[in-house]
C-alpha cells in the first residue's frame, strides 16, 4: 500500500487537534512549495510538555505527521521534545513515501518553533534547566 495503516489512522483520526488559547509557546511553519501550514501550541509545566495541540492546513501526510508528533512529545521534558527529528516521526508512522518526507520535516520544525517561542517568552527557564 502507498500509505501505512498508521498514516491513514492519524490522517483520519488526528490526535490533539485544536488550539491552546493560553499556550506557553506557539510555532508556525510552512512549506513554500506546497503551501502547507502547520501551527503547534504547547503548554509547559515543570519543564515538561504538559499539553500540545496543532492546526494543520495541508496534505494528509502533514496532518498525520503533526498528529503523531504531538503524541511523541506529550509529557516529555522540553529539552527532549525539541530534539524530535523528522526521521523519528517517519518511523513512528511506519514510513512515508519519499515525496512526502518534507511533510515530516514540517512537523519537526513546528515543534522546534513552538519550543523556541516558549524559550523566547520565558528566557529564565532555559538557564534554570541546566
Ligand atoms: Fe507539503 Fe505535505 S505536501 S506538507
Amino acid at each position: 500500500m502507498f500509505y501505512s495503516e498508521k498514516v491513514m489512522d492519524h490522517f483520519r483520526n488526528p490526535r490533539n487537534v485544536g488550539e491552546i488559547p493560553d499556550a506557553d509557546g506557539v510555532g508556525e511553519v510552512g512549506n513554500a512549495k506546497c503551501g502547507d501550514i502547520m501551527r503547534m501550541y504547547i503548554k509547559v509545566k515543570d519543564n515538561k510538555i504538559d499539553d500540545v495541540k496543532f492546526m494543520t492546513f495541508g496534505c494528509g501526510s502533514a496532518i498525520a505527521t503533526s498528529s503523531i508528533a504531538t503524541e511523541l512529545i506529550k509529557g516529555k521534558p522540553i529539552d527532549e521534545a525539541v530534539k524530535l527529528s523528522n526521521q523519528a516521526v517517519v518511523e513512528a508512522l511506519d514510513g512515508l513515501p519519499a515525496h512526502k518526507i518534507h511533510c515530516s520535516v514540517l512537523a519537526e520544525e513546528a515543534v522546534k518553533a513552538a519550543v523556541e517561542d516558549y524559550y523566547k517568552k520565558h528566557p529564565k527557564t532555559k538557564t534554570k534547566n541546566k
